[in-house]
This record gives structure tokens, sequence and C-alpha cells, in this order.
């Protein structure tokens, strides 16, 4: 069985896991002040917010599947009013009165993505209000009017009732379809090696188009975002190693200190909202010409960790791709990590 909290109350779905948390949200709870946009990541229209380690993180609740969501803990612009004695929170009244709003469709997204930062320790700069409004799109009002609204707003710390995270439920199936998220590698090599037409995702947020655009149900989902040998930055003398399932978000520190011109790509990725879901090693997988990182991995001479039942190996990123969303992997296999050496002190690396 799923089980989610959603503004402090305590769900499970009976949909099929591949379920998009926009539709589940909307269509299954009612609650309609998140919108649908664009269903494609673009317009931040659905923004969600998550409680990841006691921290909010705006999310596209468009992309991210109600199996991905499972024992998750969520806020809607309807929990906001709710968590603040029922009454508007600051952010909320100053893009009211600053007059921050017009039509309104757009503004429940601005509302959360803008939430999160307010209720975060990040200083409220012009450039931190621009980073988190990216994906957030407003074609009547400007967006001069919202951003002098977050500069103004008061930041109280509003208090959203956690709940310890239980174990979350490694299959789970629903209307013809099958979602697995196992909690080892181990698992996952012999889920993928039995079945290997399932659909294997991480943070899903290139996957996620092909449920909320395509409506696509495919039979059987393979999770790895649970998987703990998956989720690790480990940083050696001479380079540093990211797990396949670590989000850009996570990773965004790191990649920030030991290469700065890569981080200012990692920034310009899709939006907050993406970022917070996506990951490097999804990136790589989907092999997409468009791949932001794919061209900084390779300059920087990234070296990929395969894994199978078999074993694993070692390839140059450069061999891992073979053609238009085309890799090297084996049937079974999956990439367990990139490595990206550190930079020798006579070497500069800038990306544009
Ligand atoms: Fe546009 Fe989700 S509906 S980003
Ligand atoms: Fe944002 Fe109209 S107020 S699109």
């Amino acid at each position: 069985m799923m089980n989610l909290i959603i503004n402090g109350d305590n769900f499970s779905p009976n949909v099929p896991p591949s379920t998009t948390m926009l539709d589940y949200i909307r269509d299954h709870l009612g609650l309609k002040g998140t919108k649908e946009g664009c269903g494609e990541g673009d317009c931040g229209a659905c923004t969600i917010l998550r409680i990841s380690d006691g921290k909010l993180q705006a999310i596209n609740s468009c992309l991210m599947q109600v199996g991905q969501a499972d024992r998750g803990q969520f806020i809607t612009v309807e929990g906001l009013a709710k968590a603040n004695q029922n009454i508007l929170t600051p952010i909320q009244l100053a893009i009211a009165e600053g007059g921050g709003t017009q039509c309104g469709f757009c503004t429940p997204g601005i509302v959360t993505a803008l939430f999160a930062l307010i209720q975060s320790d990040e200083e409220i700069t012009e450039e931190s209000i621009h980073e988190t409004l990216a994906g957030n799109l407003c074609r009547c009002t400007g967006y001069r009017p919202i951003i002098e609204a977050a500069k103004k707003c008061d930041r109280p710390k509003i208090h959203f009732n956690a709940t310890a995270p239980t174990t979350h439920s490694e299959k789970y199936q629903f209307g013809g379809q099958t979602r697995h998220a196992p909690s080892t590698l181990r698992d996952l090599l012999e889920i993928l090696s039995s079945r290997p037409d399932a659909v294997l995702f991480s943070g899903g947020t290139d996957i996620g188009l092909r449920f909320s655009k395509g409506r696509e149900k495919p039979d059987r989902l393979i999770d790895a975002s649970r998987v703990k040998e998956l989720n690790f930055i480990e940083e050696t003398e001479d380079s540093i190693r990211i797990g396949a399932a670590v989000t850009y978000t996570a990773a965004l520190p790191e990649i920030e200190r030991l290469y700065p011109s890569f981080a200012d790509i990692i920034r310009r990725i899709g939006s907050k909202q993406i970022r917070n879901l996506g990951t490097i090693g999804g990136n790589i997988g989907t092999a997409s010409p468009i791949g932001d990182t794919l061209p900084c991995l390779i300059a920087l001479d990234a070296k990929l960790t395969l894994f199978s039942l078999n074993g694993e190996r070692e390839l140059s990123i450069e061999d891992f791709f073979m053609d238009y969303r085309k890799t090297s992997l084996s049937l079974g296999e999956v990439i367990h990590s990139v490595s990206i050496p550190k930079l020798a002190s006579d070497q500069v690396f800038r990306s544009y």
C-alpha cells in the first residue's frame, strides 16, 4: 500500500502508480489550487512543496508520479494558510496587496515556489528570487510586482508537522501497473534482469512527460531513487564520484566547489523544481543530444561505473553514447555512478 501526507492529512492512493501527483491532487483530492499549464515542467503552475529532511523543496507535480511520492510529505497552496492558523501567509498577502496577480492562474505556483525560498535560510536577493522563479511563468502581471512582494515580505518560520518517515512500499500494483522501488542495488538488478522491458527511472523528470503529456501507462516501472548504493557522493584526492540517483540539487554544492563553471550550467537546467527531482545519472542515461551536463562531463573526461548481475565495469563517458538516445548499456545493466577527475593545478575548466 502507498501512503503519503498532503497538507497534514494521510492518504493511501488507490491509483495506478504512474498517475501524476497533479492529477491525483486535483482529480482525486479535489485540491484545485494547483494548476495545470504546460504539463511538461516548463510553466510552474503545478508547483507543490515536498518536505525533505525538514526543508521545503519546490517540485513540479505534473512530472512527479504518485508512486514516487510514497511515504513523502507534501504541501499544496491550500496547505499554506492551513499551517498558518488559517490566515494567508506573508508572501500571499504581499503578492495580493502589491498587485502581483491578475488572472491568477500562475499565482499558486509562484506563491509555493517563493514560499520555499522565504522559509529557507537563503538570503533574499534579486538573484535568489530570480533563481527561485526561473521555473514559473506569469504572462499578465509581469514579474516586477511579484519580485517586489518577495523582497518586502516577512519571513516567519511556519511550522509543518513532520512525521517520522516509515519504510516505503517496495512493490505496488494497481490498475494493471506494477511499480518496484527496490532499496538495494542487488534487488534492482534482479528485478531488471527478470523484466528488462520495465521503465527504469530515478527523478523521472524526462520519463514524466510520457505520463503527463503522453498519458502512457506502462505495465511495469522501476524507481531506482531509493537504492542506497546509488545515493552517495564520495570524494578522493583525484576525483569526485556521484551516485546515479543523486539529484542536481544535492550534487550542486560539490560541483560548485570543484568546477564553478559547470555549476553555472547546472543552475540553468530547467528550474529549481526540476533540479530537486532530476539526477545527473538520469541525464546521462537518457542520452539525449540536448542533455545539459553531457558536454561538461565529456570535456572533464568523466568515467562511468556500470553494474549488472555479472559484475561491474568502468568506461569513459564518451564511449557510453552510441547514437541518438542510444547507449552502450547492456540488457540488465544500470549506471551506478559517474566519477569526475579533479582539475590539476595547471588546468582550467570553462563552460558557456
Ligand atoms: Fe507546467 Fe507542471 S504544468 S510545469
Ligand atoms: Fe500570472 Fe496571469 S497573473 S499568468
